[in-house]
């Protein structure tokens, strides 16, 4: 038998994507994978087609367009006051997943140490074992997905060469606050660690949170890596672009990896991006809107059903507590959900190095059309009846 790598063997498939696969088997409703299933805007749909017509149809710059990458300069100035040169700081990648990867292996030598904040989004761990990177966990804890001060600050040291920051964040909803900025951009500088963060969230944010970027703080620019993508704020998750922003010579570094993992990102795909990110602010305002509108009506559904919710401030997720239905796991009742209640979740496992540790969660997801919300909302009557571990 041909053998398999020692990295490879080391992570197993996605559980997430594996969801979804079991969704489509049992014909069921998808409330797992975070992929909307509602149009893409018309006006980039058209500045696709059109691209492909007008032959954009070779590589563009392996760092990406010169149109995109002026189109992300100009969105980062006026919505998180950034100035940065798009001939010096942009690498174009495929999605978000490949600019964190590129990032990583850019940036950090096996044996140097990351730290994650938990529960983390599902790529993180299996990124730190391709880089060889060395993860050390933060917990987030539930209420609010706080953390504690100290048990961060007692996870620095001198191999410590970044901190992966999702925000608003993939599972929780959770929004840092300015206090919690400052307090990891001080470490930051104390420690001379690289700030990683994934915002590809940074449009959805609610009731009054807000959303802030860490390359804003006072000398974080030059060690701060700002990820981020068209896939969730222009409802494109398929097309596969993303980007990573960081100082000239992080970027040159960046754009190395890049160049040899993929090449670049779909160029007719780029050019409409870029279409996309000359939207006004009315298109992000409607976003936030239709989204919390979301939120809401599957928040109270949940409830209703006997879920324990954590209410999310950002992000498009619902964090539950499955505790009281007295499941031994939760990907047994995940399994059950689908088959019995034809929902499809992710298992709350899937966020933590431990898994025991997500074994009472599950995770929802609200980028649904209303009415498929309508339909779940629907189907969630039957979860007393028919969750119960016995049945
Ligand atoms: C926090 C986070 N980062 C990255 C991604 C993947 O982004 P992309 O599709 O742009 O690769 C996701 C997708 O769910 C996510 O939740």
């Amino acid at each position: 038998m041909p053998k398999i790598s020692r990295k490879a063997s080391l992570f197993s498939e996605s559980v997430i994507r594996e969801m979804t696969r079991l969704c489509n088997v049992h014909n069921g409703i998808n409330l797992s994978q975070g992929f909307p299933d509602f149009s893409a805007p018309e006006e980039m749909k058209e500045a696709a087609c059109k691209a492909i017509r007008d032959d954009v149809n070779q590589y563009a710059i392996t760092w990406g367009s010169k149109n995109l990458r002026n189109a992300i300069a100009e969105k980062c100035a006026k919505y998180n006051g950034m100035q940065i040169d798009p001939e010096k700081n942009i690498t174009v990648c495929c999605g978000s997943t490949e600019a964190m990867i590129s990032s990583i292996l850019a940036t950090i030598d096996p044996g140097e140490e990351i730290i994650v904040f938990e529960p983390f989004y599902e790529n993180y761990g299996p990124d730190g074992i391709l880089s060889g990177a060395v993860p050390r966990f933060i917990s987030l804890r539930e209420p609010d997905w706080s953390f504690d001060f100290q048990e961060l600050e007692s996870l620095f040291n001198n191999r410590t060469r970044a901190i992966i920051l999702n925000t608003p964040n993939n599972p929780t909803g959770k929004v840092f606050t300015r206090a919690e900025f400052e307090f990891i951009a001080e470490l930051c500088r104390k420690w001379d660690v690289l700030a990683i963060t994934d915002e590809i969230y940074e449009h959805m944010v609610y009731d009054r949170h807000r959303h802030i970027n860490m390359a804003t703080f006072d000398g974080m620019a030059d060690r701060t890596i700002t990820i981020n993508a068209a896939s969730k704020t222009y409802s494109v998750t398929g097309w596969r672009v993303g980007y990573a922003i960081a100082s000239e010579q992080l970027t040159s570094s960046i754009r190395k990896v890049h160049d040899f993992l993929t090449v670049g990102a779909p160029h007719p795909l780029q050019e409409a991006v870029a279409v996309g990110m000359r939207f006004g602010e009315s298109y992000y305002a409607k976003l936030a809107a239709d989204y919390l509108q979301r939120r809401n009506y599957l928040l109270e559904a949940l409830e209703e059903a006997g879920f324990r919710c954590y209410k999310p401030y950002g992000a498009y997720y619902i964090m539950t507590d499955i505790s009281a239905f007295g499941f031994p796991d939760d990907t047994t009742f995940a399994r059950k959900l689908i088959r019995d209640v034809g929902i499809a979740v992710v298992p709350g496992s899937s966020f933590y190095h431990n898994p025991q540790d997500g074994f009472t969660k599950v995770r929802f997801a609200f980028c649904k059309k209303m009415e498929t919300l309508q339909r779940a909302a629907s189907h969630l009557q039957e979860v007393r009846e028919k969750m119960n571990p016995g049945a």
